[in-house]
């Protein structure tokens, strides 16, 4: 079995079975992801025909190839998600990276190109989780440095095109602020150590902060969490959650807990893995510069990389290729431009040459790289329009106007505010126009199951008291910022 190192493809396992967990991907004994018995056996659903149907006739946008080829494939309760949304209900997105790498490759940006299409189909906010914490404590990665690549992985994730009027990321260790950590303390005691060692594999040589981790993913499902933008109540708004298959068992704990902590359950939209250079039951690593493609290649490493380690399904000689056509089921090339290739005529003509023989391997794989290397180069110059200050923007905890994350936007976003910005999310920065919670004990609490109780309830504050803390703050907020001036003046003076 294979560590989900930076990462994650298939590997084969030894074993022969295949396991899939938030940390290791592994295929059966030939290597491949069996996507139906994991569907079976992790109890999702798949989307059929009709569900994108009427996702496409709500948002009146054609669907993403990533769900029209069947990428995203397997769901939960996201038909209930479009039931809501078709009678006018809101909701909001939240997906998240584990921040292990300097550079995504391919496969990671999956998930984000598909949640840029969900937000803008759909119209709502999102939350990108950077799991900081998750890395330090499953690669011998120093925090410090898990904190800089959260930032650095902000930026390729920025990069995707998200806007920051309803984006929200946040790095774990900088925003574990109270409501935050209210969520993940309700979570964790719904959950015992036998249920958690059954749906994430721990054992006893699992570091405590591993096995104390899941409910700090699963918290975010909650709206609650983020009171800047969706204001106190804990059902506020639905979440729906776009991410790999990978992630399930996170979000199979969550579905769990939260009817006894008095939230919704989040819908999930999950996706297969996207393949290794070098073949399906392969593994993306980041030690394994040739195993991958990342936003970072050079269009001559992509060119040199496609050419060299693609695997081909093409035949040993040209004329048993020309006799019996390329193979589909194993080529790399023809699997990626799958993904990738958003022209659908185009991409069944490649389809039909390359299968029938007509075209030749190194002709797919030139397909490929002037697929690729127009996104990559395009991705990299977003990247670079990343500054600290959009980085900043977005990661800001500054309240909202709840209702003006949803529907269309205007004109475009506003340019980065200078100076300092708080990363202390609190449950005093609350968005104006916010749902306000039922008083405590209703609708919006915790629920009347018992689990709710042992959970332990939220008591809302007053608007009274929310007005006087935020005058409270907005006065510490002065003074820190006069100090912070004098002392940069003392130094300037110093120098
Ligand atoms: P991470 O950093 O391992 O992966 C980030 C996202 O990319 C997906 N992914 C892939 N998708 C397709 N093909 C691949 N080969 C591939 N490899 C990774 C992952 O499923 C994920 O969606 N613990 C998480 C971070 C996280 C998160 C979340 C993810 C926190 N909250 C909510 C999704 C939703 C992690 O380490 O992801």
């Amino acid at each position: 079995m294979s560590t989900r190192d930076d990462q994650p493809s298939e590997s084969a396992n030894a074993g022969g079975e295949q396991v899939v967990t938030p940390w290791d991907v592994a295929g059966g004994a030939d290597g491949k992801i069996d996507y139906a018995k994991l569907v079976n056996e992790f109890g999702c659903s798949t989307i059929d025909d009709a569900l994108i149907a009427r996702i496409e006739k709500v948002t009146g946008c054609r669907a993403h190839p990533f769900l029209r080829r069947g990428m995203f494939f397997a769901h939960r309760e996201l038909d209930q998600i479009v039931t809501a949304y078709e009678k006018g209900e809101k909701f909001y997105l939240y997906t998240g990276r584990g921040p292990s790498s300097e550079a995504l490759h391919l496969g990671h940006l999956i998930p984000f190109h598909f949640t840029r299409w969900l937000q803008e189909a759909f119209k709502v906010p999102l939350v990108i989780q950077l799991t900081d914490d998750e890395k330090f404590l499953w690669k011998s990665l120093k925090l410090e440095d898990a904190r800089r690549l959260a930032r650095e992985n902000a930026k390729d994730i920025i990069a995707c095109g998200f806007d920051p009027r309803r984006t929200f990321i946040f790095s774990d260790v900088n925003y574990m602020c109270t409501p935050f950590y209210l969520n993940v303390l309700k979570i964790a005691k719904c959950v015992t150590f036998n249920q958690a060692r059954g749906i994430f594999g721990f054992s006893g040589e699992s570091n405590i902060g591993q096995v104390g981790f899941p409910p700090t993913q699963a918290a975010p499902a909650f709206p609650d969490c983020f009171p800047h933008l969706f204001g106190t109540d804990k059902k506020s708004l639905r979440c729906l959650i776009p991410c790999a298959i990978d992630q399930d068992p996170y979000f199979r704990m969550t579905r769990d807990a939260a009817p006894r902590i008095g939230g919704y359950k989040p819908a999930l939209i999950e996706s297969r893995f996207f393949p290794a250079l070098k073949g399906e039951s392969g593994k993306m690593s980041a030690s394994d510069p040739t195993s991958a493609i990342y936003v970072t290649d050079t269009p001559k490493q992509i060119k040199d990389k496609v050419n060299k380690y693609a695997f081909s399904g093409g035949r040993l000689t040209v004329e048993e290729h020309r006799e019996k056509g390329g193979d589909l089921e194993v080529d790399i090339s023809w699997k990626w431009l799958n993904f990738f290739m958003d022209d659908d005529d185009k991409l069944r003509t490649i389809g039909e040459a390359y299968g029938s023989g007509a075209m030749l391997s190194g002709e797919i794989k030139k397909e490929l790289v002037e697929c690729l290397t127009p996104m990559i180069v395009a991705h990299q110059e977003a990247r670079a329009k990343v500054s600290d200050a959009v980085v900043d923007q977005f990661f800001s905890t500054a309240p909202r106007d709840f209702d003006s994350m949803f529907g269309e936007l205007v004109g475009d976003a506003p340019a980065p505010s200078e100076g300092p910005v708080s990363f202390q999310g609190g449950e005093n920065l609350v968005a104006s126009n916010a749902p306000v919670p039922a008083v405590a004990g209703g609708e919006g609490n915790e629920g009347d199951d018992a689990g709710a109780a042992a959970a332990g309830g939220d008591q809302p504050l007053s608007k009274s008291e929310l007005k006087r803390i935020a005058k409270e703050k907005q006065i510490a907020e002065k003074k820190a910022a006069k100090a912070a001036e004098k002392a940069a003046k003392a130094a300037a003076a110093a120098q």
